[in-house]
This record gives C-alpha cells, sequence and structure tokens, in this order.
C-alpha cells in the first residue's frame, strides 16, 4: 500500500476482532491529530507526559505523522500513533512509536514502523534512525535495524 498524501483515512484493517465486536482499523497521515487523544494513548503506555503546547509544535514540524484509529459512535479512537522528523534530503529519525496496549501484538506495531519506512524511502531518505527503550531493541531488529553500526554511539546533551 502507498500511503503517500493520506489526508483523509485509508481501510487498513477490516473486520477485527475486538472485545466480542468487528471494528476496522483506519490509518491516516493527517496532522490535525486530537491531543487530548494522543495524550491519553502515551497514558496507556505509561509514558511521562510533555506539554500540549510542544507536542503540538513537534507534531507540526514532523516530516510524517502516521495515526491509526477505530471509528466509535462516529468518533475516531486513536489507537496507534509514530511521527519521523526529517532534513527532507538524507536523514530522519523515528518518534513516539506506540500502539494502545488491548490493541498490541496484533501486527500494528510493525505496519507502523513499515509504513514510515516506505513514505521515507519514496522520499528518498536513505538514513533512518531511532532510539530504542531497552524492551523494544529486539522489535527493532526485528524489522531491519542495527544497534550502533560502524561502531557509531548515540550521544546526548542535556541542559545542565
Ligand atoms: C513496541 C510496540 C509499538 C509494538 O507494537 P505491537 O503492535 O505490539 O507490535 P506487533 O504486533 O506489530 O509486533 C510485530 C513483531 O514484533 C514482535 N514484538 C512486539 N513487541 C516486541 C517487543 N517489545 N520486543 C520484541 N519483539 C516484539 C512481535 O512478537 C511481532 O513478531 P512476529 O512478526 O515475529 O510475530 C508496542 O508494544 C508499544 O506501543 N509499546 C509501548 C510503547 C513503546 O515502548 N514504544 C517504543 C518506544 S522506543
Amino acid at each position: 500500500m502507498n500511503i503517500r498524501n493520506i489526508e483523509d483515512k485509508v481501510l487498513l484493517i477490516n473486520q477485527l476482532n475486538y472485545r466480542g465486536n468487528k471494528i476496522n482499523i483506519y490509518l491516516t497521515t493527517n496532522k490535525n491529530i486530537n491531543l487530548y487523544a494522543l495524550e491519553k494513548l502515551c497514558d496507556s503506555v505509561g509514558w511521562v507526559r510533555r506539554p500540549f503546547k510542544k507536542v503540538k509544535i513537534a507534531i507540526e514540524h514532523s516530516f510524517l505523522i502516521i495515526s491509526l484509529f477505530h471509528i466509535k459512535d462516529n468518533s475516531n479512537i486513536l489507537i496507534g500513533f509514530a511521527r519521523a522528523t526529517s532534513d527532507h534530503a538524507f536523514n530522519a529519525t523515528i518518534w513516539d512509536v506506540v500502539v494502545h496496549p488491548d490493541f498490541q501484538g496484533k501486527g500494528l506495531g510493525k505496519i507502523l514502523m513499515d509504513q514510515i519506512i516506505q513514505q521515507l524511502k519514496y522520499a528518498d531518505i536513505t538514513t533512518i534512525t531511532l532510539f530504542a527503550d531497552p524492551q523494544v531493541i529486539m522489535f527493532y531488529k526485528n524489522l531491519g535495524f542495527l544497534a550502533d553500526p560502524d561502531g557509531i554511539k548515540g550521544m546526548f546533551w542535556y541542559p545542565h
């Protein structure tokens, strides 16, 4: 599936079994996402909260946003999210990869990552990096990511 400029939505999974119901899962690259829904999703995996204002700026300035959701009572329920920042030429970095615990283990994390990588490749970006929490290193390795290639180590600077 090619997801270039999907500002509306595409059907990703038809009739997924969820709590005795059949639901459809959709994907969109629309940046206009509900920040409260994103905060709720991040809360569901125990991430530390970030100021809304900054999250809004980060999303606006991201190269690519991918959201996964289902529709309940005419509302979009956000269940997956990932984004990438980029110099639009050589490099991109993937951030905030998350799938709601109720929907983990169903292949959605892999779909999110595959779609981000496909989109970045389409933009001719050849170096894709990310920072993996220890418990998800194998998840990313299975997707083809290498830890510290050529001995390169990530380095961080924080304000003192
Ligand atoms: C990491 C995360 C996005 C994976 O999403 P998911 O929808 O559960 O993953 P999938 O079902 O697509 O799994 C794809 C494959 O990765 C494997 N996998 C999933 N999570 C894994 C983990 N933590 N460690 C190792 N392998 C993992 C699955 O077993 C599956 O393998 P298979 O293809 O051989 O069957 C999800 O667990 C999550 O949101 N975690 C909390 C937030 C987080 O830690 N994000 C990463 C921050 S760096």
